[in-house]
């Protein structure tokens, strides 16, 4: 066990605005170390939630009050919450969502993460405008306890594993959850040994318990992935709007995906950086960066030596076994 007490050193670049208490870490307190190369990241762990203890850790609420007040956050018929791993597209089929629900082609004043559940206190969420689009990246277990007796919906987001791993790594750099000289090779091996039980952290385990969810059986739920809605921005929308049930207007539905397309959404969200949860401007213009750094489909190609696709293929095949789900690797 390294160093228990929480690292809140604030570099040049990044000078959180400390917005929630933190109280001391206890012995009751469940901490885990997670090596994906260079300095281990310990977490404070709360079923499968991790929470850093790092400097972003002060800018989200203290986890272990917080989840249980997301489990039991009131949710109305008429919210949605979008469900996606990290990296799979959820800043995209946010915008998307909310333009669908307001009927109007126009952005969403404020970033996506003013909805996160992760990151907002649940009377936060419960008073933001409607139409309510939450987003996290939370298994079922994570979710208010009232998404499965109203009837609002949720979308859940996938993205194949190779591309979300090549978007993961400048991510949790960008972040500091890894050190920044961490080179790809390192990481991707680092990563292929990963065990914890997290939904942020652990892509395969994330997954697993979505599509064992999904085998119960819920109503409510549509599934999509990233690489229909880049196949096809106005097919997957005009779909989606069918399940929204927000009515049929197929200027609006192209109007939407022209909108959202990977430059126009990277400039609108480069505008909305007074309103992210970081108090300064220089390290929201990067995290923007970061956030949309290309939005292609099999940019992993790039990156994937043979052998590491090779034994990435056969962890999946092993990791996966009785999912039959086919991602799409290219276009
Ligand atoms: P890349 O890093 O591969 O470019 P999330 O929103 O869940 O954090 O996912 C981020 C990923 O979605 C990034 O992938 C980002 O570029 C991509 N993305 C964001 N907006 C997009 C868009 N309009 N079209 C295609 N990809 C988009």
């Amino acid at each position: 066990m390294g160093d228990r007490t929480l690292n809140c050193n604030t570099s040049s670049e990044w000078k959180p605005e400390f917005k929630y208490d933190f109280d001391p870490i206890s012995s009751d307190d469940e901490i885990v170390t997670v090596d994906l190369g260079g300095t281990p990241i310990q977490c404070l762990k709360n079923g499968d939630a991790l929470q850093p203890l790092v400097q972003m850790a002060r800018v989200v609420p203290d986890y272990r009050k917080h989840i249980p007040s997301i489990r039991n956050m009131e949710m109305d018929d008429d919210d949605v919450i979008i469900c996606a791993f990290a990296k799979s597209g959820t800043h995209w089929l946010w915008e998307i969502t909310s333009m669908l629900g307001s009927g109007k082609a126009d952005y969403h004043g404020k970033e996506k993460n003013s909805t996160m559940l992760e990151l907002i206190p649940a009377e936060v969420l419960r008073s933001t405008p409607k139409p309510r689009i939450y987003n996290t990246h939370f298994t079922p277990q994570g979710l208010p306890m009232h998404v499965f007796d109203r009837k609002c919906k949720i979308l859940f987001l996938q993205r194949n594993p190779k591309d979300v791993l090549v978007s993961y790594l400048p991510y949790l750099q960008g972040h500091k959850l890894i050190d920044s000289e961490i080179k790809w090779d390192e990481f991707i091996c680092k990563y292929m040994e990963l065990e914890v039980e997290s939904s942020l952290l652990n892509w395969f385990y994330y997954t697993i318990q979505w599509f064992e969810f999904l085998k119960e059986g819920h109503g409510n739920i549509y599934c999509l992935a990233y690489e229909d809605l880049k196949d096809d921005p106005v097919r997957e929308i005009t779909k989606l709007a069918k399940f929204l049930e927000v009515g049929e207007n197929s200027d609006l539905f192209k109007d939407i995906a022209e909108k959202c397309s990977f430059q126009n959404l990277k400039q609108a969200a480069l505008s909305k950086i007074d309103t992210f949860a970081i108090n300064n401007k220089e390290a929201a213009k990067k995290f923007t960066n970061f956030t949309y750094r290309k939005g292609e489909v099999g940019d992993w190609k790039n990156y994937f030596t043979v052998a590491v696709n090779e034994k990435f293929d056969a962890l999946y095949a092993k990791k996966m076994k009785g999912i039959d789900f086919k991602y799409r690797y290219s276009l």
